[in-house]
């Protein structure tokens, strides 16, 4: 099984994807890291360590609390601004819509986050690490460009770095970054530049694939308590996306999941390119754009792969057949 570290800020695409990677049963998630993005990142933690205690696995799988802040710069007050635990609603024609992408309706966490720095556990745990590890940052990637600049030796043993981030003249946080590039492009740059191996699933591929309304009742047909929030989370997303201006009411892009789903079957990537990236970090309109060379695709001096489409279908498979195995 390929060893993984989980780097989130959970988040419903975020819960989903540790979903996927638990329940498929196919990797060894060593541990999970958090950082802020989608809420503070107390509140992340906390979505975090709920998921597991849902899936059973909360004193398995070591979670730790990283970075509260990006690399460089301050934090984005709009992303980040306090909302009540029990999210934001809005009601639009007599219809109250739960709109915050980062609400999780769950228990409370009983198990409890690890007293080590997820940075620190990025690093030893890749140091002794047997086999090279996988490292999936889902997030803002403050926690593994921290690692990489606190002891860059940890490179030789990171198999490749497959994040969420990015598109390609395509943005939803800006008219061209994607919100996790942007809310930490110094740690995106740092680590692309780092000559380590990067697979980047950004925004062309995950809405290639979008979930459905009908997806979302498949899901909670599955009958199982992983199944029921999968589909509720995305149902969730679907109708928020509606009420926040942006989405067609059918369908949304569930970014992270699509990043556990290509390490565990990398065909559910069906257009990857070998292709020189750079990030924006001149703080201008461009600010946190990932930037794509479309020249010299064969380039083998190239070590990092941006993805461009998906299979939806086999995308569904993977969650369906992992939700609907919970015991
Ligand atoms: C990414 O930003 C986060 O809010 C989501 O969880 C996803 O990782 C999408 O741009
Ligand atoms: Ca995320």
């Amino acid at each position: 099984k390929k060893k993984v570290i989980l780097d989130v800020d959970t988040g419903s695409d975020d819960a989903i994807a540790i979903m996927l990677a638990v329940l498929s049963g196919e990797l060894d998630i060593i541990g999970i890291t958090v950082t802020q993005g989608n809420r503070p990142l107390a509140n992340c933690v906390e979505n975090t360590l709920r998921v597991l205690d849902m899936l059973g696995v909360g004193d398995k799988i070591p979670v730790f609390a990283g970075c509260p802040q990006p690399m460089v710069r301050n934090l984005t007050v709009g992303r980040n601004a306090a909302v009540p635990d029990n999210g934001i609603s809005k009601t639009v024609d007599g219809v109250e819509y739960s709109i915050h992408p980062a609400y999780l309706d769950l228990p409370a966490a009983t198990s409890k986050v690890q007293q080590k720095n997820g940075v620190s556990f990025i690093i030893e745990a890749v140091k002794n690490s047997p086999d090279p590890v996988t490292l999936v940052p889902v997030g803002p990637p403050t926690n593994v460009g921290m690692a990489f600049r606190m002891d860059p030796t940890i490179i030789d043993n990171v198999e490749e770095v497959v994040f969420m981030g990015g598109g390609v003249d395509k943005g939803n946080i800006t008219p061209v970054a994607e919100a996790n590039f942007y809310h930490d492009p110094e740690a995106a740059k740092i680590i692309i530049d780092s000559g380590v191996k990067c697979r980047i699933i950004g925004l062309n591929a995950t809405h290639s694939a979008e979930l459905t309304l009908d997806d979302a009742d498949k899901f909670i047909a599955t009958g199982t308590p992983a199944g029921k929030l999968t589909g509720d989370l995305i149902r969730t997303r679907i109708e928020a996306e509606v009420v926040l201006g942006g989405g067609n009411g059918c369908s949304d892009a569930i970014h992270d999941a699509l990043s556990v789903a290509c390490i565990i079957d990398p065909t559910v990537i069906t257009d990857l390119r070998r292709q020189k990236c750079d990030i924006d970090i001149n703080g201008g309109a461009s600010d946190g754009q990932l930037i794509v060379e479309h020249r010299n695709e064969n380039d083998t001096s190239v070590n990092s792969y941006v993805a461009y489409s998906a299979d939806k279908q086999k995308f569904f498979d993977m969650i369906y057949n992992a939700v609907a195995s919970q015991k």
